[in-house]
């Protein structure tokens, strides 16, 4: 009897393991182009997009759930999910936890403030610099930027609207996102160059997975292989990134 319920109990995991036409995406979305939640409560951007090209390919569901983004990598880690989608760089420091497909997207790090009230990095000395909790601009500002002071926030659009308000006198962000807060704020300008230690900044943004799910992770890169190969890509990417 006990042998029957265990066998009956490993026959729907591997039955659902197989079909696998579900899969569960989390991101943050409070990060347009690449996500956000629409005036009717729905998550759109270029990653939801770009993992329904990619879903279509696979013949798979895709659902999206919006959650804080450093918890994005735990929630994965704890079977919550099944991939992340989320402008995430791949940096070398997540691969000790999480697997990424190929990068979908070239990324790199720009600090921004008010037109013409700072020159350069070294003149933000001392002074207020936001950023979201758990990404790659918080680890570089604290290990590279000891002299500035780093000020967490749950969303990138909180830490812009504290710029604007004075409350902060810099945000440093992913530069495909700070051109579209460049584009709606006139008055914001970028301060120095762009960013683009690979230590910190990685390979590009990917999809992450956990390490032992190989069959998903090779499912993404082919159906992500296929989307850029027919245009899909393509037509995203000027949706969402070209005006
Ligand atoms: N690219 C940065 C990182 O990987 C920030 C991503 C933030 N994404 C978001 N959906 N809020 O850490």
């Amino acid at each position: 009897m006990k042998k029957l319920v265990i066998a009956a109990v490993l026959a729907t995991v591997s039955l659902s393991a197989s079909a696998a036409d579900t899969i569960r995406f989390a991101m943050e979305a409070s990060y347009p182009p690449f996500e956000f939640v629409d005036s009717s409560n729905k998550i759109q951007g270029f990653d939801v997009d770009l993992a329904n090209a990619m879903c279509k390919e696979m013949q798979a569901t895709c659902t999206f759930t919006n959650q804080a983004f450093d918890s994005l990598i735990p929630s994965l880690k704890f079977r919550r999910f099944d991939a992340v989608i989320s402008g995430m760089d791949i940096t070398p420091e997540r691969l000790k936890q999480v697997a990424f497909t190929n990068p979908y997207y070239d990324n790199s790090a720009i600090f921004i403030a008010h037109s013409g009230q700072f020159t350069d990095v070294a003149a933000l000395k001392g002074k207020r610099v936001g950023m979201q909790n758990g990404t790659t601009h918080q680890k570089y500002l604290m290990d590279k930027h000891p002299e500035i002071t780093a000020v967490p926030y749950d969303s990138y659009q909180n830490a812009v609207l504290d710029l604007k308000n004075g409350r902060l006198d810099a945000v440093f962000g992913d530069t495909a996102v700070v051109n579209e807060w460049l584009k709606q704020n006139k008055n914001l300008a970028a301060v120095g160059d762009k960013v683009t230690d690979p230590t910190y900044f990685g390979t590009g943004l990917g999809v992450a997975v956990r390490q032992n799910n190989t069959e998903l992770l090779t499912k993404l890169n082919d159906a992500l292989a296929k989307v850029k190969a027919d245009g899909t890509y393509k037509t995203l990417y000027s949706k969402w990134f070209q005006q």
